[in-house]
């Protein structure tokens, strides 16, 4: 089960949430093309059959068929305006941008899905994002007007090429996650959440809200979405992808990137009228639609548990674990009935925890340089490389690199027998 699947650890840059810059860093593996980008993106690099586990290390998987819920399906009992809404929306992610279409200047992406791509359309994949700052004394500045924090490492034309800049003293990668479940996980009331922040620490576990201001309801709300928990609905990380990843302004984020904040240089390259996303007639663009696949998206189709995955459910209360990686919880009211009151088992608190070694030195909102969001681990059988910027290649490394907060457990977990270590990680492998 250690053996998941060898990471490629190809570095490229996406951008994400919060102005911040991220860059990408030369891939070993065909990088898209730097100065192509009106070409259609280099063939996504899925990851290898080769490199899955072994089907016999496999804990019994189904045979494929039309009842077997798969990574990429729909969410189960979906109206048939709410399936066209899906479907809709896929082809908006998967869409390839240009410059004419309004493509960078500066970007990471010619699409949603060049990055969300594995094992599924809506999916991770091996590729991360770069972000940069300047640390003085803890206290982290984002470089904003140096075009940070996120880098955007690809561009339509040579001149308008982002690098970190020398003024940055922190450099974090950050990898793509998968999106399944994430309307699930956006129906979660804020409340559900407040629920597991702890006032005391138990077993050293604290946790803390990530509260935001979100773009697209302008609500005080509780972020949940990225690996600082910056975001909170799915409408904004749409806009923000879309304008941070992608170059293409939007109603919910009329401005353009400059290149390391060089106002002068987008003037002269960023050629198509803001907002690029247009609306339709209906006032709807493309981040509506991008949105609305991501919140019809199915959660990870769970596997049955073997008597070793059933031991390993045991060790993971016992062992901790559960402490922050809460196996369960429940939508609250919601228009749509395949989000009304449903168990969402995505073993997170959605909470910040310090994490000591591990936190990435960046700051984001609420969320301080060594605060990480609890890692949702459903659908970890599909989602390696792992940890914020993929530098485990297996979940037993990933564990093993646990600080801070979760030093207790991390310390448990190392004092488990084989056997009891291998029961732990079949259980992982299968939610
Ligand atoms: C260049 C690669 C890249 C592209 C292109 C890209 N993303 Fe991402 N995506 C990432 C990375 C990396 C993260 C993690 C970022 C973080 O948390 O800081 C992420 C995170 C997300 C998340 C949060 C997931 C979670 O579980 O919390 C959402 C939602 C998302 N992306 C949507 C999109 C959408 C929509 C698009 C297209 C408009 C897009 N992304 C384009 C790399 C990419
Ligand atoms: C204090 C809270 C806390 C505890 C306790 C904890 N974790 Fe985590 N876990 C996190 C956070 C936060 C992350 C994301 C860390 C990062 O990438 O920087 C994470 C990430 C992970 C990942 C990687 C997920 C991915 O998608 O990359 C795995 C696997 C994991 N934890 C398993 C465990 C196991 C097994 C235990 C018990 C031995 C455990 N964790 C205990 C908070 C915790």
């Amino acid at each position: 089960m250690n053996a998941f699947r060898t990471s490629i650890f190809i570095t490229l840059a996406a951008a994400c949430p919060f102005g911040a810059q991220v860059f990408a860093q030369a891939s070993k593996k065909q990088p898209p093309p730097r100065n192509a980008p009106a070409a259609p993106p280099a063939p996504m690099q899925r990851k290898q059959s080769a490199q899955r586990p072994q089907p016999q290390q496999r804990p019994q998987t189904p045979p494929p068929n039309a009842r077997t819920p798969q990574f990429g399906d729909p969410l189960p009992g979906l109206t048939r305006r709410e399936l066209q809404e899906f479907n809709d929306g896929k082809v908006e992610f998967e869409n390839v941008e240009t410059e004419a279409s309004g493509l960078g200047p500066i970007f990471n992406g010619f699409s949603c899905v060049i990055c969300h791509s594995a094992p599924a359309v809506g999916g991770g994949s091996v590729f991360n994002v770069t972000r940069f700052g300047h640390t003085t004394n803890g206290v982290f500045n984002p470089l904003t007007s140096l075009g940070g924090s996120l880098l955007q490492e690809r561009e339509i034309n040579s001149a308008v090429h982002e690098v970190v800049p020398p003024e940055a003293n922190v450099v974090a990668q950050r990898n793509t996650t998968p999106l399944f479940g994430l309307g699930l996980i956006e129906a979660i009331p804020d409340a559900e959440i407040l629920r597991h922040v702890k006032r005391r620490p138990v077993d050293g576990v604290l946790g803390k809200v990530s509260q935001v201001q979100d773009v697209a309801t302008g609500r005080t709300m509780i972020g949940r979405f990225g690996w600082k928990a910056q975001i909170a609905t799915l409408l904004t990380f749409s806009a923000e992808a879309y304008v941070n990843e992608m170059g293409i302004t939007n109603r919910l984020f009329p401005v353009e990137n400059a290149p390391n904040g060089n106002a002068q240089l987008l003037s002269e390259y960023d050629t198509v009228a803001d907002p690029e996303d247009t609306l339709d007639a209906r006032g709807r663009g493309d981040i509506d639609r991008i949105a609305e696949f991501m919140q019809w998206l199915g959660a990870p189709p769970r596997l049955p548990l073997t008597p070793n995955a059933i031991a390993g459910r045991g060790l993971f209360q016992s062992t901790g674990c559960a402490n922050c990686h809460v196996p369960v919880m429940r939508t609250g009211q919601n228009r749509s009935a395949s989000l009304r009151n449903k168990e969402v088992w995505l073993y997170s608190d959605l909470l910040l925890h310090d994490m000591g070694t591990l936190g990435d030195g960046i700051a984001q909102g609420t969320a301080d340089v060594r605060d990480m969001k609890t890692a949702p681990l459903w659908g970890l059988r599909e989602s390696a490389p792992y940890l914020h910027d993929g530098r485990a290649a297996t979940v037993d490394e990933a564990i093993k690199a646990h600080d801070g907060e979760a030093k207790a457990a991390k310390d448990r977990y190392l004092k488990l027998n084989q056997r009891q270590m291998d029961q732990l990680l079949e259980f992982l492998g299968t939610i």
